[in-house]
Parts: C-alpha cells; sequence; structure tokens
C-alpha cells in the first residue's frame, strides 16, 4: 500500500542533522527553538542515602509515593490520579494545587520530608532546586502560572490546606532528567540521555559547563550539567500536509511540532486527518490505533496500514532525533563510544500485532543504519528501562 509517511534515511538524516544544529543554537542562548534547559543538580550514582516525598504530574496521571533511597530502592504507598480534569477550561492554579493534595493525603508523609518533584512541563530551573513553569503543553493550559516558580506556592498550599508539614528542600524536574538521572545505576557508559515517549516526547542529556555558551563561567555552577532539551518543539523538515492540519487545529499552532508527529497524545488525530470524509469518532486517539493493529481482521486493511504507517513514522523519528543527538555527544566527548538511552513512556514501550512489531525495535534498527550513514558506527546505542524511572530520578534529584 502506498506510504505516505514514508522517510528516506536521506530524509531522517536531514531530521538528524538540523536537531544536532538547533541543539547547538539552543546552548548558545535562550528562548530558541530547542530551549536546551540546564538543570543546576549533579545527580551522585552512589552514596545517597534518604527518604523523600515524590510527586510526578505526567501527561495523563498525578502521582505521589515516599521513595527511599539506600543499599536497596523503596516506593512505600502510591496514590495516582487522572490529570483530564486539568485539560478543561477555567481550571485554575488552586484547583490543580486541591487535586494534588487528594492524591497526597492518601500518603503516610515522613516528618520534614524533602520533595523531589518530576514535572513534564517545560520549566526553567531555578539554581535553588525549584523551576519557573514557561509554557503548558500536552493540552493543559492552567491560566496564570507561566514565567512563576512551581515548586514553592504548591508547598506552601499544601502545608497551609493540609498540614503536610513540609520543610525539606524542593527540587522540580523534568521527566527526560529523572529518566537521565535513574539511568546512571547502569554504570559503564561514556554518555546518558533520557528519552520520554508517551503522551508526550522529549530527551534530556549532560553536557560538560565548557560546552554550553548560555552558562559557561556562570557564577555557582560548573562541571556536568543536565539539560532538558524541549525536543518536543523541534520543527523538523519533511513532515506530511496531514501534520500541518494537526498543527493547525491544535491549541498551540506552531509549537511542539515534532510531538505533535510523534506522541501517543496526537497519533490518533494524524489518523483522522488521512481520512476527513470517514466521520470518524473525534475521541480516536492512539489506544486506539493501537486496537486497530492489534485486531486487523476487524478493521479495513486500508485503516490498519495507515495505522502501523504513523506508529512506524514515530518510531523512525525517534530514531532521527536519537541520532541528531548522538551527533552532538560526539562533538562535545570526542572519545565517546557506549551510549545509554533511558527510555520511558507506553508508547515507546508497546507492540502491536500488525507485522508483529515492537516499536523499540524499530527504533533500533533504525537507529543502526543512521548511525552508520553519519559515519558513527564505531558508536553504540543501547536503549534500557528502569521500573519507577520517573519516581526514582525524582528522589535522586533531591537526595543528591
Ligand atoms: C513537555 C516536556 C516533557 C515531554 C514528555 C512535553 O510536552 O514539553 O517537558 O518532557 O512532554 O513528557
Amino acid at each position: 500500500m502506498n506510504n505516505q509517511f514514508a522517510l528516506s534515511n536521506t530524509q531522517l538524516l536531514e531530521i538528524a542533522n538540523d536537531l544536532k544544529s538547533k541543539i547547538e543554537t539552543g546552548l548558545q542562548e535562550d528562548g530558541t527553538e530547542i530551549k536546551c534547559l540546564p538543570t543546576y543538580i549533579h545527580p551522585k550514582k552512589d552514596g545517597i542515602k534518604g527518604e523523600a516525598t515524590v510527586f510526578d504530574l505526567g501527561g495523563t496521571n498525578f502521582r505521589a509515593a515516599v521513595v527511599s533511597v539506600g543499599e536497596e530502592t523503596k516506593i512505600t504507598g502510591m496514590a495516582e490520579k487522572d490529570i483530564t480534569e486539568m485539560k478543561t477550561a477555567g481550571f485554575t492554579e488552586t484547583d490543580l494545587y486541591n487535586s494534588e493534595a487528594e492524591a497526597i493525603v492518601q500518603l503516610k508523609l515522613p516528618a520534614n520530608s524533602s520533595i523531589g518533584y518530576c514535572f513534564s512541563y517545560p520549566a526553567k530551573p531555578m539554581l535553588n532546586g525549584d523551576a519557573e513553569l514557561i509554557v503548558w503543553t500536552k493540552g493543559v493550559n492552567i491560566a496564570g502560572m507561566a514565567g512563576k516558580p512551581i515548586g514553592a506556592p504548591m508547598v506552601k498550599f499544601l502545608n497551609d490546606t493540609m498540614n503536610a508539614g513540609f520543610n525539606g528542600k524542593i527540587a522540580v524536574v523534568n521527566d527526560t532528567i529523572t529518566s537521565l538521572f535513574a539511568g546512571l545505576a547502569n554504570p559503564g557508559y561514556d554518555a546518558y540521555i533520557g528519552l520520554i515517549v508517551g503522551t508526550g516526547t522529549n530527551m534530556a542529556t549532560f553536557f560538560p559547563s565548557t560546552y554550553i555558551p548560555k552558562i559557561n563561567g556562570m557564577e555557582g555552577w560548573s562541571g556536568e550539567t543536565p539539560v532538558n532539551l524541549e525536543s518536543g518543539n523541534f520543527n523538523p523538515p519533511n513532515l506530511t500536509k496531514f501534520d500541518v492540519e494537526v498543527d493547525d487545529n491544535s491549541d498551540n499552532k506552531g509549537f511542539q511540532r515534532f510531538e505533535k508527529a510523534i506522541s501517543g497524545m496526537y497519533l490518533g488525530r494524524i489518523f483522522r486527518a488521512v481520512f476527513p470524509n470517514d466521520g470518524l469518532d473525534i475521541n480516536l486517539d492512539a489506544a486506539g490505533l493501537s486496537k486497530m493493529m492489534n485486531n486487523p481482521d476487524q478493521y479495513k486493511l486500508e485503516y490498519v496500514e495507515t495505522a502501523f504507517q504513523i506508529y512506524e513514522r514515530s518510531a523512525k523519528l525517534v530514531a532521527a532525533s536519537i541520532a541528531g543527538l548522538v551527533l552532538n555527544l560526539s562533538t562535545a566527548y570526542p572519545s565517546v563510544k557506549k551510549i545509554q538511552v533511558l527510555a520511558e513512556g507506553s508508547l515507546f514501550w508497546s507492540k502491536v500485532k500488525a507485522h508483529d512489531t515492537k516499536y523499540v525495535d524499530v527504533v533500533n534498527a533504525c537507529l543502526a543504519e543512521l548511525l552508520a550513514e553519519s559515519g558513527l558506527n564505531d558508536i553504540k546505542v543501547d536503549i534500557s528501562r528502569i521500573e519507577n524511572a520517573n519516581l526514582i530520578g525524582a528522589a535522586m534529584s533531591v537526595l543528591s
């Protein structure tokens, strides 16, 4: 069947190289397409001990848990809440804190606890560990919060309204940063990447501060810097008219173009753009596409194949973005040979019956070809997974 989502290796390499050069620009100055947000934490791999309260505001759920890190990592008590209500018009900052409190109240909070907050939206980290919201993504749009710290007002609210007694440190970190940190548990790599492909998408890595002109020489900070790229906002070449359509009908037109071509929140919308006259359910989402790909005999061949083409392109675009970042890393660390990607997200670890395909296998195969064609076949990239990476990484952030 004709594949309107096919991308040649030449096109994928154009995408990889474009991302590479936009990362360089983002490391030079603020406010560029690839934001490259430095996080001011030196994560300790070993010797961390203690207990932290951990929050995780993702694209689909809010979770709260108590995590103890030491010889053994233990997660005690976990409360979870669907965040659909946060995506409705008129939802306020106070509604957000109240909603978070409903989950937190279910935990047995340690006294004077520190908080590690895994926050899956673009935010500018501050030297004190808190971070300022830049903009909401993934359908959340709570007014009046951009440009202000995320952690401090939430802690004040929780202490005032539920006597939570938080008076320890707080670290607000992106979910790619928590994945990056959790991945340090696997030793022996020259470089590490944190990758999310779920409701949204993004990557993070470490760069030497000297390689980041916009913070090089900054007072109070030096050494290896964890950088949240915000690669979901990448506007790559070689997208289709269907991607334009999805973007035009979104609540943040012109932004998060890469995310809109890749992540779970948008795959159903791309599919609907291909069949505008079929009266498809407006709620058809990535889960709906999985259903088609997993029950091929119950759907039109054209639907099953198109769903598969969109799924496969998503994996190839992810491979191209990893290849782009590997190109940066090979410049920042000329002797780099082994890189680990710690990947999180339900789409990334999915598999479908159509063509008996695992998403990660498509990423690995495509990445190997792109690296070989870029002359980087001496670099080995391993993609791994760690249970509860976000919760563990958030605890590491505040306990390091
Ligand atoms: C956000 C990122 C986040 C990613 C994955 C994107 O929409 O901008 O901060 O890391 O989703 O959750």
